[in-house]
This record gives structure tokens, sequence and C-alpha cells, in this order.
């Protein structure tokens, strides 16, 4: 912090939302700024009891001061948004840049069959043929969209003066290094790039202004939709270990493969990363469940961690242990 980008290390659904919570009420955030595709993300927000699938609102709702902000390279679904800005009551602290591409009901139409829908399995949610139209310059922009006129704001000057002043800023990514367009899985990827530097260009902030990439990584590895996932194992196998997700947007299982070091180490460069997060510990060593320190860890699971940190080089300094926004064993301040 001040400025810190969070990203995902693999291919999406490694507890962004979980990591972003916890920031927001630790560091007492002053704003986030929504990166990333739109709403074909899901980031799963669990506070108090209560659990939050978020598509197109920032994770860090429940930091009551904190301005959740959506950047001009995400695209827009005003229904999705107006819905979560009700859910959460965030009305009054939701700023949407004026230049986000609006999905329409033919791009989610679109999405949902021949190529798109059978072979790269994509989310249906209209991301894919709205970037299309995006790049043929023929899109709809939030600044006509009469429903969003209330929310509209300038989102790189408000990010940057935030940063200026020593404010509390996070850049949140969505989806994963792996289903980047660029360095990802080609054809079997997202409909733009999903790293660190492509979520600083979606909200206006320059690679000067950035103090900390977090890189967010799951104890095991998932996928959903088609492409390669090496060492995959059965989902008989999954079940029997505990590893069965099923996709916050879509409903889909999730396929799993034990934690890929080499997929991990070459995420860490490409984003920049400075520290990593990962989540879930707590899945492969049930006795770390709510753990909030790095000293109340197993000796098996600090092995875990300090084997990843040793092979990825960089510290881990979030270690999950249980899906709710507190429970994390924090090591940046002990
Ligand atoms: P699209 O982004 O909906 O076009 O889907 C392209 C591929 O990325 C599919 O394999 C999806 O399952 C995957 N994908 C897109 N967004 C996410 C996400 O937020 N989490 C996990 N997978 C995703
Ligand atoms: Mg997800």
């Amino acid at each position: 912090m001040p400025c810190s980008v969070v990203v995902c290390g693999f291919f999406g659904d490694t507890g962004k939302g979980k990591v972003i919570s916890h920031l927001a009420l630790k560091d007492k955030l002053d704003i986030t700024a929504r990166a990333g595709v739109g709403p074909n993300a899901g980031h799963t927000v669990l506070i108090g009891g209560r659990k939050y699938g978020l598509r197109m609102l920032p994770s860090a709702f429940m930091q009551k001061k904190c301005r959740l902000l959506i950047g001009p390279g995400v695209l827009v679904n005003p229904e999705i948004l107006l819905k979560e800005m009700k859910l959460t009551e965030s009305m009054s602290r939701v700023g949407v840049d004026p230049q986000c591409a609006i999905i329409e009901a033919r791009h989610i139409e679109a999405d949902k069959v021949g190529h798109l829908a059978k072979d790269i399995r994509t989310t249906g949610t209209g991301t894919g043929p709205c970037n299309a139209e995006r790049a043929l310059r023929k899109v709809r922009l939030a600044r006509e969209v009469r429903e969003l006129k209330d929310y509209l704001t300038d989102v790189p000057l408000e990010v940057n003066t935030a940063i200026d002043s020593g404010k509390q800023v996070l850049i949140e990514g969505t989806q994963g290094t792996y289903l980047s367009l660029f360095h990802g899985t080609y054809p079997y990827v997202t409909s733009k790039d999903v790293t660190a530097s492509a979520a600083c260009s979606d909200v206006g902030v320059g690679p000067t202004k950035v103090d900390d990439v977090i890189i967010v990584f799951k104890a095991f590895t998932t996928r959903v939709g088609a492409g390669p996932l090496p060492n995959e194992i059965s989902l008989e196998e999954a079940e029997k270990r505990g590893w069965t997700e099923y996709g916050t947007v879509t409903g889909r299982p999730r396929r799993a493969s034990p934690f890929n070091v080499e997929l991990a180490k070459r995420a860490v460069m490409l984003n920049g990363a400075t520290q990593a997060a990962v989540t879930k510990v707590d899945v492969l060593f049930p006795e770390c469940k709510g753990a909030t320190s790095y000293s109340k860890l197993s000796r098996d699971a600090k092995a875990f961690i300090e084997n990843i940190e040793k092979e990825i080089k960089i510290p881990v300094t979030l270690i999950g242990t249980g899906p709710d926004a507190l429970e994390m064993a924090d090591r940046r301040r002990s």
C-alpha cells in the first residue's frame, strides 16, 4: 500500500474476493477500482456469515468508507451492477467511468452459441462479443446509458488523485493470468489481457504509481471451461480430497489439479508480483482452519508455504484459512 494491485496467478477462482475483503477491512481502504473483463467474473465474499457472489462491484464494499469504482477498461452490464449496488447498499459510493463499454442482449446471445459456447466454453455473459464490438469501435459506452447517469465519474482522475494524496488504493484484477488473451492458454482464454499491467491500464494508473502487486494462488489449482490443466485429477478424486468447487457465475464444477509450481513461478514473472497470497490452506491442512497468525499454522502447513516461497522467490504474506474475510494469517504485520 498505498497503491496495490491484486491479481490471480492461475485460472481465476483463487479467492481474490476473499483477499480483497480482508485488505479492505485491515488496511481501511479508501478506494478500490475494479479492473478486468466484466461480469464474467465471480468474486465471492463471506462476511459475518453472509455470502455475496459479486460480478461487477468491487469486493471491498464492506469497508463503509471505501469508494467503489469501475475503470474504463471494464465492460458493464448495468442490470447486474444496479442489482449488486442495491444488495450491498452501496449506491452512494459507486462510480462508473463514462468510457466503460456496455454489454447488450445481443452480446449475451452471441456468447451462448457456436464456437464460444461449444469449444471455448465461455461464461456466456457476453463479454467476448462485447469486447469484439468495442475493438470495431461500434459499442455503446456508459456515458450513453440513462440508468448510469448518477454514477458517472472520471475514474482515472479519482484514482490518481487519491494515490497522490497518500490514500489507500487497491486495483482489483479479475480472472487469472492463464486466462489472459496474451499470456494464457490461447484459444482457451478470456477476451483481453488480465495481468497486472492490464489491470492498471483498465483503471488508468501508470506503472510508476504501483507499490505492490499481490498475486493470489489457491492451495490447489482449478479451472472451469475448456483448455489444458496439467496434472488434472478426476472429479471423483477431487471429491475425495475435498477439492470440488462450483463456478460462482455458471455453477459448473471446477476441474482440479495439485498446486502447480511452474505456473506459479511464471505468473509471478508476468505480473511483476511483490508478494503472494495462498488461499484454502485449511482445505489441505484442516487443523489450520480459522488461524489468524502464521505461528498458529501446523508444521506441515508452514512447510507447504515455505516450499512455495522458495520456488516463487517472493514472500507469501497472506494465508487463507477459511472462507470468511477475517480467516487469514496475515504476515505483513507480524
Ligand atoms: P469468457 O471470459 O466468458 O469469454 O470465458 C473464457 C474462458 O475463461 C472460459 O474458460 C471461462 O470459464 C473462463 N473464465 C472467464 N472468467 C472467469 C472467471 O472469473 N473465473 C474463472 N474462469 C473464468
Ligand atoms: Mg471466480
